[in-house]
């Protein structure tokens, strides 16, 4: 009976609280060694157990702001990890993530214009600004 009662709550409490995507830097980072970590080591510095193997070696994720003149490329690193857009030379040792389910769908406004993302795959790109050295 009293299992009833609760169940019957989850269910109204779970049924008014829509959760909100998951865009944080803490949904990335728990992403990241989930889905990246094994190629990009758990710091992102580039050598994880499975990706010291790959005939490319996977390069350093916290000087991607500092290759690229101290500003965080997020447009480019959230098409890299999706695999919208990847140049010619890009590696295919690393997976098109733009294929998996990165989560709902959520609207990004820059310089006033809105661009539906991938909520897992925001989490990402915060997640990875946030480990720039
Ligand atoms: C199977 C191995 C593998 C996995 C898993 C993987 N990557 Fe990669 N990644 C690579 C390789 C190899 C490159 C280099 C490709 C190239 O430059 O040709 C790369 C490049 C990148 C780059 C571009 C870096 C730069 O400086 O240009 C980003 C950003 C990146 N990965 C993010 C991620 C994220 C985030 C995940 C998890 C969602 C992930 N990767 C999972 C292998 C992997």
């Amino acid at each position: 009976m009293k299992q009833g009662i609760f169940a019957a709550l989850a269910i109204v409490v779970g049924g008014c609280v829509a959760p909100e995507p998951e865009t944080g830097s803490a949904a990335g980072a728990l992403a990241f060694q989930q889905d990246c970590a094994s190629c990009h080591g758990v710091d992102g510095k580039g050598a994880g157990d499975f990706g010291v193997q790959l005939f490319q070696v996977p390069p350093d994720l916290t000087r991607m702001a500092a290759n690229n003149g101290g500003v965080f490329p997020r447009d480019y690193v959230m098409s890299v990890i999706d695999g919208y857009t990847r140049a010619d030379h890009f590696s295919v040792a690393m997976p098109e993530f733009g294929a998996l389910d990165l989560g709902p769908t959520v609207i990004v406004e820059e310089d006033g214009v809105g661009t539906p993302v991938p909520a897992g795959l925001l989490a990402l790109a915060n997640y990875l600004e946030t480990i720039q050295e």
